[in-house]
C-alpha cells in the first residue's frame, strides 16, 4: 500500500509514526499476553497482520516472548523420523494446506540428525554459494536478507537449546553486550552452541558486521544445526516476498541459483508449479502480508525420485540416497535446467526398492526484529516397499496417484520420471495381497 493511500487519519508522516508507534506497543502488549496464555491457535488477531499499520517493505522490530518449550522427553538420537504420508486416495487437490504449528514442533530433530549433518556439511564444504546465498539490498524496493541470517540462527539457538537440552549447549555474552539479535526473555545474546553428541561448537556473529562474510556465516552455522533447509522471505515496497537469503543444501529438485531474489509468484510460475495462478498466488500472496509473528504454520508435500541401486565409493558413501542432489531423476546438479531436456539423465531402472517417497515438512513463521518470513524444508525419504508394508498403504497411495490430473501428473514426474509403471504395478499387486481395508481417503489424521 503506498503512503497516500492511507486512511486520511495517518496522512502525514507524523502521524503515520505516531500510528506505527502506537501499533508497535499494542503489539508489544499483545505479544507479551499471548506468551502468558499458551495456546498459540487461541490467541486474538494480533495487530502484526494489520497490514494498514506499516507501509510495505517496512518493519518495525517486536520484541516477542515465545510461549515455553518444553524440553523433549528424549534427545533427538533416540527419535525416529515421523513418517509423514501426506496423501489421501480421490482426487488431488491444489490448496496452500496450511495448518496451524505449535511451538514446541517448530523444528523437528530425530535420529538422522548426523547423517543429515554429514551430508549437509559435505555440500556446504564443497558448494559454497551453490548452497548457501544473501542478497545485497535491492535499492528501493528490497532489503538484503542479511540481517534476517544473523537474526534466524539466534532464534535456533535459543529454540534448539530449550527444546534439546541435552543436544544443545549455549554460552552468553556478558550482560549489556549490544546486539541487534538479544537472547530470549532479556537475557545476553547468545555467544555459541555446541552440538554435544557430536562434539562441534559454532560461534554464532553478534550482528552482520561481526567479522567477513557474517550473514553466510549464520546460515551455514544455521544449517549444520537443524535437519531442513532454510529460505528468509523479505517484504518489498511492492508487498511481494522475495527470497533474499537461505541455505538450501538438500532441496533435490531445485537449486538456489535459479530462485535467489525471485519473488514469490515467480518462484513458482519459473518451476510451473501446476494451478498457481489461479489455485495459490493470491492466497498466498495474502498470507504472506498478513502472517503474525505469534502464528507458525505448516504443510506437507510429496513426489518421487529414483535412486541408483546402493554401491561403494565416492560421492554415495556420504549420500546414497541422493537428498542433496537427485542425479538420477534431474541429472547432474550443474547442468541441470527446467528447460533443457537434453541433460536429463540416464536412468537406473526403477524397482520398489530403488524408488522413493520424497516428502517435505514444511513450516513457515515470521522473525520478530527483521520482520523476514522464515520457510523451513525438511525432506524425509522412504522406499516404496518400506511403505507399502505398512497397512492399507498401498491401496491408499495408488488412489491418490491416480486422483493427479495430467498437470500434476507432469509435473510430479508420471510421465517423464520413469518410475510410473513400476510403482502403481507395484502398489495394485501388494494391494490385491493386502484386500481392502480402512478408509483411504479420511483426513482425520492427515498428514500421516
Ligand atoms: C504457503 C506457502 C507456500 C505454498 C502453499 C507453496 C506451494 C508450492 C507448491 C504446491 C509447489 C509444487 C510442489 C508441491 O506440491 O509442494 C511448490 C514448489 C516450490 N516452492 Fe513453494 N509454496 C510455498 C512457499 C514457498 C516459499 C516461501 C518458497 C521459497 C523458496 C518456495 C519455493 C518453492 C520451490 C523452489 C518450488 C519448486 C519449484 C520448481 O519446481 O522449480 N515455496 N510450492
Amino acid at each position: 500500500m503506498s503512503y497516500e493511500k492511507l486512511s486520511p487519519i495517518i496522512q502525514s508522516r507524523e502521524t503515520l509514526g505516531l500510528a506505527l508507534a502506537l501499533a508497535t506497543t499494542v503489539s508489544l502488549i499483545y505479544l507479551r499476553r499471548a506468551a502468558n496464555t499458551s495456546p498459540v491457535s487461541h490467541a486474538p488477531p494480533s495487530p502484526v497482520k494489520d497490514k494498514k499499520a506499516r507501509k510495505y517493505g517496512e518493519w518495525t522490530p517486536v520484541e516477542f516472548t515465545y510461549p515455553p518449550i518444553t524440553a523433549s522427553q528424549q534427545p533427538p538420537a533416540a527419535l525416529n523420523p515421523i513418517p509423514y504420508r501426506p496423501f489421501r486416495g480421490g482426487e488431488y487437490h491444489v490448496t496452500m494446506g496450511i495448518r496451524s504449528l505449535p511451538w514446541n514442533e517448530w523444528i523437528e530433530l530425530d535420529n538422522q540428525f548426523e547423517r543429515y549433518h554429514r551430508i549437509r556439511e559435505h555440500r556446504i564444504r564443497t558448494r559454497g554459494s551453490a548452497v548457501i546465498r544473501v542478497q545485497p539490498d535491492a535499492p528501493g524496493l528490497v532489503k538484503s536478507g542479511a540481517e534476517a541470517a544473523v537474526e534466524l540462527v539466534h532464534e535456533l539457538a535459543e529454540y534448539l537449546s530449550q527444546r534439546f537440552p541435552t543436544t544443545f549447549e549455549i554460552t552468553r555474552h556478558a550482560a549489556n553486550t549490544a546486539s541487534s539479535c538479544p537472547g530470549w526473555g532479556g537475557a545476553p545474546p547468545v555467544k555459541s552452541i555446541r552440538i554435544i553428541p557430536l562434539g562441534c561448537s559454532y560461534g554464532l556473529p553478534l550482528d552482520i558486521n561481526d567479522g567477513d562474510n557474517a550473514a553466510v556465516k549464520a546460515l551455514e552455522i544455521s544449517a549444520l544445526l537443524v535437519q531442513e533447509d532454510l529460505a528468509l522471505m523479505i517484504e518489498g515496497t511492492d508487498g511481494k516476498y522475495y527470497f533474499q537469503a537461505g541455505a538450501i543444501t538438500i532441496a533435490g529438485f531445485w537449486r538456489i541459483q535459479d530462485k535467489i531474489g525471485l519473488p514469490l509468484d515467480e518462484i513458482h510460475t519459473s518451476g510451473d508449479v501446476p494451478r498457481y495462478k489461479d489455485k495459490l498466488q493470491a492466497s498466498m500472496e495474502r498470507f504472506f502480508q498478513r502472517l503474525a509473528v505469534d502464528k507458525p504454520v505448516v504443510r506437507n508435500n510429496y513426489f518421487f525420485q529414483v535412486v541408483k541401486p546402493t554401491s561403494p565409493g565416492g560421492i554415495e558413501e556420504i549420500d546414497p540416497e541422493e537428498l542433496g542432489w537427485a542425479e538420477s531423476s534431474n541429472g547432474p546438479e550443474d547442468a541441470f535446467s527446467h528447460t533443457h531436456p537434453e541433460h536429463q539423465p540416464t536412468r537406473p531402472t526403477p524397482t520398489p526398492s530403488t524408488v522413493r517417497l520424497r516428502s517435505e515438512r514444511q513450516t513457515l513463521r515470521r522473525l520478530p526484529h527483521s520482520g523476514a518470513i522464515l520457510f523451513t524444508i525438511r525432506t524425509h525419504l522412504t522406499p516404496i516397499d518400506k511403505l507399502a508394508e505398512e497397512p492399507g498403504m498401498a491401496r491408499r497411495l495408488a488412489s491418490a496417484l491416480r486422483g493427479w490430473g495430467d498437470d500434476i501428473g507432469q509435473y510430479k514426474g508420471k510421465t517423464s520420471g520413469g518410475w510410473w509403471d513400476v510403482v502403481m504395478n507395484y502398489l495394485d499387486k501388494v494391494a490385491d495381497e493386502e484386500g481392502a481395508g480402512g478408509d483411504i481417503t479420511a483426513m482425520d489424521n492427515y498428514p500421516f
